[in-house]
């Protein structure tokens, strides 16, 4: 199994080298750069809603970063530009990969409107709920990985334009990782998002 390990730069402050038998994770993982500002793809057009809402979408989606975990690659610093918001076959660990061998993992969904692989069943009062309670159309509460508890106070025409958005994008066939339970062993990469503070 590969490992990845992002450390946040500014916060990363394990001091491994104070003593002999101190644990430096950077012997079992690699650091890694995240990609930042990613391009958004350009919509179709969408008979549902207005080419403004579909603009407004776009805007929204590249400042709140969603292809920065739902683009392929993205999470370790080389992004497929083909599979923009097609979801990421780089997983997130939400428990701690440093304490327990195997963490549970969610890998960020294909966000394009592909039947089978994407959200393309999905109307867009489901992606509306998903982004403001964490409720996926499948009626499960997602982990907060995917961070919605900070879109929760989006303006409604906001989370609508995103939901236009995203369903006039060009389909994409990608199918990501199933999600995996803590205990159960990543056959794909992941990352965890640590902040760590040496007990010296
Ligand atoms: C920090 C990483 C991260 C960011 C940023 C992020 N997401 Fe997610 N998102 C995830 C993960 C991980 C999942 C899968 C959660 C799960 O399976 O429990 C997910 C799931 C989803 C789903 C559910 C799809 C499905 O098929 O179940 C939607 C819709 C979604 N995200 C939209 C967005 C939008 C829109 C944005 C930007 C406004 C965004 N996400 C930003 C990580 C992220």
């Amino acid at each position: 199994m590969t490992k990845y390990l992002l450390l946040a730069a500014s916060l990363f402050t394990l001091n491994a080298c104070t003593t002999a038998t101190a644990y430096n994770p950077l012997d079992d993982y690699r650091q890694l750069n995240p990609a930042t500002n990613l391009p958004t793809p350009t919509a179709m057009s969408n008979g549902n809603f207005t080419a403004e809402q579909v603009a407004r979408g776009q805007y929204m989606v590249g400042l709140l970063g969603c292809g920065s975990c739902h683009t392929n690659g993205a999470l370790i610093g080389t992004p497929d530009l083909q599979q923009l918001l097609a979801g990421s076959d780089t997983g997130i660990a939400w428990s701690n990969p440093l304490l327990e061998p195997n963490p549970g993992i969610v890998y960020p969904a294909n966000l394009t409107p592909d039947i089978e692989t994407g959200i393309g069943s999905w109307r867009s009062q489901d992606i509306v709920r998903m982004l403001q309670t964490g409720v996926s159309k499948h009626k499960e509460q997602s982990l907060t990985v995917m961070p919605w508890p900070s879109y929760q106070k989006l303006h409604i025409e906001d989370v609508t334009a995103i939901a236009a958005y995203l369903m006039s994008l060009p389909p994409v066939k990608h199918q990501v990782p199933t999600n995996l339970k803590r205990g159960q062993k990543a056959t794909a990469p992941f990352i965890h998002f640590g902040v760590y503070q040496s007990k010296q």
